[in-house]
């Protein structure tokens, strides 16, 4: 018996073999029971799929690196929930594709700032943050104002999302344009925005 080690322990590509399927054992029992949990693949009660309006806006944020900055994740610790609110669950992001959890957090997370604000508030800042906080160094996105949404792309966005499982029906995509319509992209950031992390009550 000794010398069939003998043989692992000589060849190092079949060590290495052998070291990864014992250690992906580990990643599969924590990995694979979340495919088949609902918790994790089910939207979180009152999660709804992002209107037309907050779709682009969602593209307009990705755009923009917003993410470089700004986190979507709150940890489960206390000194998170009580500056963020309610910790993020699973279920409040089956719909993010891809999703905005982020690390880097040089402005504050985002996740639950949704009706933090108001609009005014949001257009403000994002014109110049210098003007509502004086110490941010957060980029202006001014031109976001005069920019305005292309319609014609609001509705293949939204059969893009169906194929990845955003159930989206044919008559709300059929009316996207519509919503869209003369939209700047900074109105379209803000509903983005102020749409973040509402749909659990009490979550704030
Ligand atoms: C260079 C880093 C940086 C980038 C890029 C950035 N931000 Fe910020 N953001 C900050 C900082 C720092 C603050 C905190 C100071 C302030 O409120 O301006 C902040 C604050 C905010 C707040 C207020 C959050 C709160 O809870 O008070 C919102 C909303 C926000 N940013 C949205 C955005 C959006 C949308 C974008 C992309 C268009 C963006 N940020 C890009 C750094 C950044």
């Amino acid at each position: 018996m000794a010398h069939k080690h003998e043989v692992v322990e000589k060849n190092v590509g079949l060590l290495g073999v052998l070291v990864a399927i014992v250690i992906s054992f580990g990643g599969l029992v924590e990995i694979v029971p979340l495919f088949f949990s609902a918790e994790i693949n089910e939207p979180a009660p009152g999660v709804t799929p992002y209107s037309a309006l907050e779709l682009e806006g969602r593209d307009i944020y990705i755009r923009e690196g917003c993410y470089g900055c700004h986190s979507q994740m709150i940890r489960p610790f206390r000194s998170e929930t009580e500056r963020y609110g309610h910790y993020s669950l699973a279920g409040e992001s089956v719909y993010d594709h891809p999703f905005q959890f982020g690390s880097k957090r040089t402005g504050p997370d985002l996740a639950r700032v949704g009706g933090r604000y108001s609009d005014e508030w949001h257009r403000v800042h994002l014109m110049n943050p210098r003007d509502v906080v004086p110490e941010s160094n957060m980029p202006s996105y001014s031109w976001l104002a005069e920019a305005t949404i292309n319609s014609k792309k609001t509705a293949d966005k939204m059969r893009a999302m169906q194929t990845l499982g955003v159930p989206y029906s044919d008559e709300e995509i059929a009316a996207a344009a519509g919503m869209v319509d003369g939209k700047t992209e900074m109105q379209a950031l803000i509903a983005y925005l102020q749409g973040l992390g509402t749909a659990i009550r009490g979550a704030r």
